[in-house]
């Protein structure tokens, strides 16, 4: 079959299309054939190489997190799911099983024509009929995300909030949300970004450079890394709420306050709702590509603006 494989650790312009063999589902585990894709930061990550001494990756490895697709087979022991069932959802590679929660939700990579799923995770799901596979792959990862921030967060009507990284694929994703819980948004964009942040739930778009609004009740922090939230914590209100979905995990030294929640958003076991409600959400989709221009996409998703997900059809 057809893949985007990383030969070896390295950057996205090292990434080729290859034949592989079409891997197999063991007990518990299902065999999708792969109808669409989408790009995520961690795409890159991974195979850059900054989680070789954690997680090791064998090559070549196939990339990627998120799909829409079809059962095509299933292992022993699998009563959830038929073949003929149209899923979609989300799994990280296998090397990354330590950082996959108890109900594992483990992938071969879904940027490649099959792939194979843990069956019993509360990371994939049934695809309702309404939702195209496109949209579908486009909001596993960041609807969950979106979600799991929404649930820790809980913001009320009449809050503001400002939202760091807002034109990415989670931030795109969570602006209709916040707008949904009457919250008054001041985003940060690029030139360019206005008219769509505003259409996607924005009161105010800033640049990444200006002054960030003072007195808010929320930030919501989607890019800089946690250790670089000193600037952003001093605009909280006393007794306002910082919550960040990048590493190293908070510390309460990374910033100046005592008096704010400061707190990481990751949901590694769905507590925070798994897949439920993520089917409701609406992606902003930047641009769609077929298999055999994903090199291209992923390049294209490092170097360059990307408002929204880019999603690869298989
Ligand atoms: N905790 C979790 O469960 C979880 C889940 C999903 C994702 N994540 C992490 O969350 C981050 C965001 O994910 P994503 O999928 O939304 O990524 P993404 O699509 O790459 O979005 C990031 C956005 O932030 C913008 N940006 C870059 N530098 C900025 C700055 N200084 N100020 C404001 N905006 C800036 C980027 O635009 P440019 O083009 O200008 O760079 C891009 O539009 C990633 O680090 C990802 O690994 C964590």
């Amino acid at each position: 079959m057809q893949a985007v494989i990383a030969p070896d650790y390295g950057a996205p312009e090292s990434f080729t299309l290859a034949d592989v063999p079409v891997p197999e589902p063991g007990q518990g585990q299902l065999r999708v054939r792969i109808t669409a894709a989408s790009i995520n930061p961690g795409d890159l990550v991974i195979p850059s190489g900054v989680y070789r001494a954690q997680a090791p990756l064998t090559f070549p490895h196939v990339l990627g997190n998120d799909f829409a697709g079809t059962v095509h087979a299933i292992g022993e022991g699998v009563t959830t799911y038929e073949v003929g069932d149209e899923v979609f959802g989300h799994a990280v590679p296998r090397a990354l099983r330590a950082m996959a929660g108890a109900q594992p939700s483990l992938t071969t990579g879904t940027l490649a024509e099959y792939a194979i799923f843990e069956a019993a995770t509360p990371f994939i799901a049934h695809r309702p009929a309404s939702l195209t596979a496109i949209d579908a792959a486009a909001l596993p990862t960041v609807g969950l995300t979106a979600r799991a921030l929404i649930a820790t967060a809980e913001p009320q009507p009449g809050e503001t909030a400002l939202v760091i990284g807002a034109t990415g694929g989670v931030g795109t994703t969570l602006l209709p949300l916040l707008r949904e819980a009457g919250v008054r948004v001041t985003a940060t964009g690029r030139p360019g970004d206005d008219d769509l942040l505003r259409k996607l739930g924005a009161d105010r778009v800033i640049g990444y450079e200006d002054d960030y609004p003072a007195g808010v009740d929320l930030v919501l922090n989607l890019v800089l890394p946690t250790d670089q939230l000193r600037r952003a914590a001093t605009v909280l209100r006393p007794g306002g709420r910082l919550f960040t979905i990048t590493f190293p995990p908070p510390r309460p030294d990374m910033i100046d306050r005592d008096d704010i929640r400061f707190e990481l958003v990751l949901d590694l076991d769905g507590r925070l709702g798994g897949m439920a409600g993520v089917a409701d959400l609406s992606p902003t989709i930047a641009a769609t590509y077929p298999l055999r221009d994903a090199v291209q996409a992923l390049t294209g998703f490092a170097q360059e603006h990307t408002v929204g997900k880019l999603v690869i059809t298989v």
